[in-house]
């Protein structure tokens, strides 16, 4: 799959923060069966390298890693299982490990400069990344006009009642957010029902086909 592939397969992909020894597999399950099978575990707690490896084993789940800071966080999330890359920034040493190692990478831009940067590494998907506060859908729409190629997962400040004001922009393939699952979260029925409602926000901007 490449990261154009990735951000078609739902219009959401939860960003997890997971603390301990939680159930994992039942918890990826939860997502996949209501609807979003592309999940991304960031490595900001001692435990997401084996979060990541038992999730990556659950039937349907598209795992990847996120918060990837360097090229050996970039080696550990793909001996993990990871599948695609997110990191919060563009460095051009985190982009030559993952364009060497052929991994859907999505790295964080919220400047023209930065996405300059990852065109000329022939990058042309990004995290709009810290979304809301970085100007919102105002400066997206803005950064959209001299960079009309470029596809964005806007993330940081979304959640379910906003989602659906950035999937509005043709420039927006999909959205990522931890409102999904909230900090200590055991029981994942609340979380089904958000993954459920999550999936059924369309893209009502994008000129391609919807999620499928
Ligand atoms: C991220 O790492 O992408 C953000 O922390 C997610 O932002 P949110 O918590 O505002 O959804």
């Amino acid at each position: 799959m490449t990261i154009d592939d990735i951000m078609r397969v739902a219009p959401v992909i939860p960003v997890l923060v997971l603390d301990g020894d939680g159930d994992w597999e039942g918890l990826a399950r939860t997502f996949v069966d209501n609807g979003l099978k592309v999940l991304e575990v960031t490595l900001r707690t001692p435990g997401a390298l084996a979060a990541i490896r038992r999730m990556a084993a659950v039937d349907g789940a598209i795992v990847g890693a996120g918060t990837v800071l360097n090229p050996a966080q970039l080696d550990a999330a793909l001996e993990a299982g990871s599948r695609f890359i997110v990191a919060p920034g563009l460095t051009d040493s985190l982009a030559q490990a993952a364009i060497a190692a052929a991994v859907p990478f999505l790295p964080g831009v919220a400047t023209a400069g930065d996405i300059m940067r990852g065109l000329d590494h022939g990058l042309d998907h990004f995290k709009f990344f810290p979304a809301e506060t970085s100007g919102g859908l105002p400066a997206l729409k803005a950064l959209a006009g001299p960079f009309g190629r470029v596809r964005f997962c806007p993330t940081g400040g979304i959640r379910a009642d906003n989602a659906g004001e950035w999937l509005a922009h043709p420039s927006v393939m999909c959205v990522g957010g931890s409102w999904l699952l909230k900090s200590g979260e055991t029981d994942f029925t609340a979380v089904g029902d958000r993954a459920r409602a999550a999936a059924a926000l369309r893209r009502t901007g994008a000129n391609e086909a919807g999620p499928s």
